[in-house]
């Protein structure tokens, strides 16, 4: 694997999941394939997980690390072709991207969407032009449309705790304040659509995915008829997709919170979220800290999701 930037780049699923199990069994055992290799880990945005289960995975392989916070410490990055450059941005991304990767073997990038424009976003204008110009392997640490470690890791959990064939999962809107990008969910959608479990999508009206995502996907804005015998909750923020409300918050409806009387409509369902989640506008209390979340071994996973990419990434170098 040269890139990782969707799910299509991780190619067959069921080998994907036999490697994470395999890796998650021994994860020291690969230590040979990183050795006098490094990651450089650049972040346009903040993070936790992604942050410390990417350099934790790359260690496991043996690798080096150089993690980049762009926006602290390093000069301001002019991204548009054309611009005089008399502002506050003294250096230009087509130098930076170049002159970064001669200093590693690998790239992670965390650059998530700006609402600017739709268009930019969803051509993943930073991403990919860190895969045209860098001269490296390039894998996403949450782009501007999709976050595919984190549906990765969902997906090995969801593999670990399914107690039939195909189980009934459903990725729900629920409240927040801020614009958030559509990246997670929209992976997620990508993600579950690949595995062909039933996925039902709930969100209010004015807040549908992109149909690319959404796939085969039943999309409602009824949140309990979407409950009702699920397996699996997924809980997610997005902004709207749809113009002209691109990247807005229209609503903060709480009836969308996911509730215990929320999930007394599922079929006894684990409840997930990708973290960092608001208590009480996307979950309550008693829900997120229930037996049946799982918002902690999916964490927990990322470390593995990764290892899996940056293995599959340095056994092609
Ligand atoms: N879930 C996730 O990507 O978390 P961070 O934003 O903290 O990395």
């Amino acid at each position: 694997m040269r890139h990782f930037t969707n799910v299509n780049d991780i190619g067959d699923l069921r080998a994907a999941l036999a490697e994470a199990i395999e890796v998650k069994k021994d994860r020291f055992a690969f230590t040979h394939l990183g050795k006098n290799k490094t990651l450089l880990m650049i972040f346009f945005n903040s993070s936790l997980r992604t942050r410390l289960s990417t350099q934790k995975a790359a260690m496991n392989l043996g690798m080096n690390v150089i993690v980049l916070d762009v926006n602290q410490g390093a000069w301001k990055l002019e991204t548009e072709r054309g611009v005089i450059m008399d502002g506050d941005k003294p250096e230009h991304l087509l130098e930076a991207i170049p002159v970064m990767g001669c200093y590693c073997d690998v790239i992670g990038v965390r650059s998530f969407a700006r609402f600017e424009s739709k268009k930019d976003d969803y051509e993943e204008k930073i991403l990919t032009q860190f895969i045209q110009y860098s001269g490296r392997p390039v894998f996403s640490m949450e782009a501007a449309t999709r976050h595919p470690l984190q549906s990765f890791a969902d997906l090995i959990t969801i593999e670990e705790f399914r107690k039939t064939d195909r189980p009934k999962i459903v990725l729900t809107w629920a409240p927040h304040p801020k614009s958030l990008p559509q990246a997670v969910a929209n992976s997620f959608a990508e993600w579950i659509n690949a595995t062909g479990y039933e996925l039902v999508i709930a969100n209010p009206e004015g807040y549908d995915l992109d149909p690319k995502f959404v796939g085969g996907a039943k999309v409602t804005h009824n949140q309990d008829e979407a409950l009702r015998g699920a397996d699996f909750v997924y809980a997610k923020n997005w902004s709207a997709y749809e113009d002209p409300n691109y990247g807005k918050v229209l609503n903060m409806d709480r009836s969308w919170t996911v509730t215990a009387e929320k999930m007394a409509l599922t079929n006894n369902a684990y409840f997930m979220h990708c973290l960092p989640v608001r208590r009480n506008m996307i979950v309550s209390d008693d829900v997120i800290e229930a037996p049946t979340s799982l918002v902690i071994p999916e964490a927990a996973n990322r470390e593995i999701s990764a290892q899996v990419v940056l293995k599959r990434i340095l056994e092609s170098l």
